[in-house]
């Protein structure tokens, strides 16, 4: 990603388009239009990629991120989506709405876009470049809107330039946003069909089609380390260890516990979105090893370190 503040901005044809995929393709950044908001695409099966979304916005704890498929059956491949989900689908998709279901054990969206879940988040949006662009890139996109966390939704491509550019590596410029508001979300990991996030369709739309109403979200779903059915490492960690203790091992950063028996190191050059890309798997790989005690290394506070360190308190606790 360039560091200058010139993030080219293009209009939607076939010659842009083929600029996006490249990007992508590289474990890039891409913002583009959907018909709810403008999203801040990444290539959704790479770590290193989603790292830079998480970095991008500044978000604090890693989200699980919307992952944007082309066509049903690639959301088929991601997810186990019953009955009732592919009603849904087959009444809303192309569309604002996203279904949170189990993710499908050959599943390609990776652990860190889930923000660690065992569940995805899919959907197929309506608008033609968005779907143009999923088409040529060929797997899915993870998307949240495209802008700094904490600021509004961006609904043109100068809102996303105002929070993004320097820090995205193309624009797409599709015109307005239509609908304005984020993708309606419906939970599809309980007995019942949950509504967890209110949005462009609405709930008695949704409750028409399948004929019952939608539960309310409970603390299963919405954030990440909420639910039993986020990964928790079986190793105990030790957080900001200064050094291993006698049968530890280490998750390291920089280099600072050294190499001692069995330490895998996040970042060996200290570079926190490497960190964050490596975390999850860095997480299993000890656990699959089979190491008990976990000194982890002191993660710096800024910029995705304070993600980091969120997920690493709660997997310790
Ligand atoms: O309209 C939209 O949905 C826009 C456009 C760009 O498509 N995207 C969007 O993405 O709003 P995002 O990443 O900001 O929304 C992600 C939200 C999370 O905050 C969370 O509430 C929910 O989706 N979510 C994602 N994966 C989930 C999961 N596995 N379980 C529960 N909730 C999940
Ligand atoms: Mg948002």
């Amino acid at each position: 990603m360039s560091e200058s503040r010139a993030t080219p901005l293009l209009g939607v044809d076939d010659a842009s388009r083929a600029r996006a995929v490249e990007i992508l393709r590289t474990g890039g950044l891409v913002a583009f239009p959907t018909e709810t908001v403008y999203g801040l695409g990444a290539d959704a099966t790479s770590p290193r990629a989603v790292a830079r979304i998480y970095a991008a916005k500044g978000r604090p704890s890693f989200n699980p991120l919307i992952a944007h498929v082309a066509d049903l059956s690639a959301a088929r491949r991601e997810a186990r989506l019953g009955a009732r989900a592919l009603r849904l689908a087959e009444a809303f998709w192309p569309g604002p709405l996203t279904l949170v279901a189990p993710a499908a054990l050959e599943g390609s969206v990776c652990e860190l876009a889930r923000a660690g879940l065992a569940s995805v988040a899919l959907r197929i949006p309506a608008h033609p470049a968005a779907l143009a662009l999923l088409r040529a890139f060929g797997g899915p996109l993870a998307a949240p809107s495209a802008n700094v966390s904490g600021h509004v939704s961006p609904v043109t491509a100068a809102h996303v330039a105002e929070d993004l550019a320097g820090r995205v590596d193309l624009i797409l410029d599709g015109g307005r946003a239509r609908a304005g508001l984020e993708s309606t979300i419906v939970s599809f990991l309980g007995d019942t069909p949950a509504l967890l996030r209110p949005g462009a369709i609405a709930r008695e739309e949704i409750e028409a089609v399948l004929g019952t109403r939608l539960g309310e979200a409970r603390g299963d779903v919405v954030a990440p380390g909420m639910t039993s059915a986020h990964y928790a490492p079986r190793a105990r960690l030790r957080l900001d260890a200064q050094w291993l203790e006698p049968g530890e091992a280490g998750l390291d950063f920089g280099g600072a516990l050294g190499d001692d028996g069995l330490v895998l190191d996040l970042s060996p050059g200290g570079d926190l979105i490497e960190a964050a890309a490596n975390l999850f798997a860095y997480l299993r790989e000890l656990d699959a090893h089979g190491a008990a005690r976990v000194a982890v290394a002191p993660i710096p506070a800024h910029g995705l370190g304070e993600a980091i360190r969120d997920r690493l308190r709660r997997a310790a606790s």
